[in-house]
């Protein structure tokens, strides 16, 4: 059986080769969560990017997936720096030894931050822009009624 090993809880526990490690957090009181995260998340959906822990020995891990990558990714605005070490905990299944760090930092890519905050204040002045319009042209067909 797999040992997981919380580098800073200093815990250990044997779980069942093929266990999702966020299941495994929470069942041994190690939450991959902090402050508000731990009430506002996607319940292990692969959508928030909350649960993300590194991997600090050990290889093993299951390979990590295109969906996952993208959601540690960061969000619509903000982009973050994807280490090779990091995971999101309820993707990850457990397949041998493994040390884990929870709360692991994750730097802002600034560059990428800057370029998705252009587009959507391209996206949202294009919108206002349009409902603006839309909403003009309404009220103009309604007042000759
Ligand atoms: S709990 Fe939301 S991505 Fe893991």
């Amino acid at each position: 059986m797999p040992t997981v090993t919380f580098a800073e809880e200093h815990r250990a526990i044997e779980v069942d080769a093929g266990s999702n490690l966020r299941l495994v957090m929470l069942r041994v009181g190690v939450s991959p969560y902090q402050g508000l995260d731990r009430l506002i998340n996607c319940r292990g959906h692969n959508f928030c990017g909350t649960c993300a822990v590194e991997i600090v020995e050990g290889k093993g891990a299951s390979p990590r997936t295109q969906e996952e990558e993208t959601t540690l990714g960061g969000s619509l605005v903000v982009a973050r720096v994807v280490a090779k070490n990091v995971r999101l905990a309820c993707q990850m299944k457990v397949t041998g030894d493994i040390t884990v760090k929870s709360h692991p930092v994750r730097p802002l890519d600034a560059v990428e931050t800057k370029q998705r905050i252009a587009f959507a204040a391209v996206a949202l002045f294009f919108g206002v822009a349009f409902l603006g319009t839309f909403g003009y042209i309404f009220l103009d067909m309604i007042k000759k009624f």
